[in-house]
């Protein structure tokens, strides 16, 4: 028995980094997982990759932008499986430049993605997870905590997230709805990959403040993700988790 076992998941993002692992570990663990994102080929090849492997998964195409794609999305879920029992906020992009030198078009970029793209998620959800001892788990970042250079728009949005989850957690605990926001740390994935593996000197400074010698690799962070889509969190609401390899400790 798996630990999200029967349970409906949607992951946004899910073609690619954290969103595919996310998708495969909740997908392996037993749920229903809609994987959406906006590249077509990468998530139908991660729900070809789920299905291959004895799971249960369907890819729609889906900018979170977009409240038409969220109306699409609802509609699919409700045709295919009437209700909804886990959502992962998961999409998000990173520009990399100081507040200071952010074009308007860049800063509206950034939150309409990562933020106004959950609170979208959020609205067009819930209607589909009352009553049913749901799970929203929104993807913010320790930069959703703390500073640090070249982010400002992202950090921003971060710390946006961070705080919408918890007033969602205050306003939909009526419903049943646990929510709660996840903080990764420097991640192995393609949004990182230029500053992972370019320049040493890159390397060492984002590193530093990790206490671990290495990357996370996205599915460590899905084992916090399972976490809390499964009823082994039914009192972990409102709640930050870090996986940041004590980022912020030091
Ligand atoms: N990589 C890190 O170090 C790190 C650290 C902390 C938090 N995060 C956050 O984790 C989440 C996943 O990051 P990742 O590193 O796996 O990213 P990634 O760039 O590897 O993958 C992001 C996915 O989101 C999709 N996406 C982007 N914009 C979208 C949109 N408008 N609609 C639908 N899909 C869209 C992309 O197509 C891609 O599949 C993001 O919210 C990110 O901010 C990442």
């Amino acid at each position: 028995m798996g630990r999200v076992q029967g349970k409906v998941a949607l992951v946004t993002g899910g073609a690619m980094g954290m969103g595919k692992t996310h998708s495969e570990e909740l997908a392996q663990e037993g749920a229903h997982v809609f994987v959406t994102d906006r590249d077509v080929a990468a998530g139908e090849a991660v729900v070809k990759g789920i299905v291959a492997a004895g799971g249960k998964a369907d890819f729609i195409k889906h900018d979170v932008t977009s409240e038409n794609d969220w109306n699409s999305v609802i509609a699919a879920i409700t045709k295919k499986a009437g209700h909804l029992d886990i959502l992962v906020n998961n999409a998000g992009i990173l520009i990399l430049k100081p507040a200071h030198e952010t074009t308007n078009d860049e800063w509206d970029s950034v939150f309409n993605v990562n933020v106004r793209g959950v609170w979208l998620g959020i609205r067009a959800c819930v209607p589909l997870m009352k009553g049913r001892k749901a799970s929203i788990i929104n993807i913010s970042s320790i930069y959703g905590i703390v500073g640090a250079p070249m982010a400002g728009a992202y950090i921003a949005s971060k710390g946006a997230v961070r705080l919408l989850t918890k007033s969602c957690a205050v306003d939909l605990i009526q419903f049943g709805i646990r929510v709660n926001s996840v903080h990764p740390g420097v991640i192995d994935t393609e949004m990182t990959k230029d500053l992972l593996h370019g320049a040493a000197e890159v390397r060492k400074a984002i590193m530093g403040a990790t206490l671990f010698d290495r990357p996370c690799q996205p599915v460590e962070v899905s084992k916090a993700v399972l976490f809390l889509a499964s009823d082994d969190s039914s009192f972990v609401h409102g709640a930050e988790i870090l996986v940041d390899g004590g980022y912020i400790a030091n």
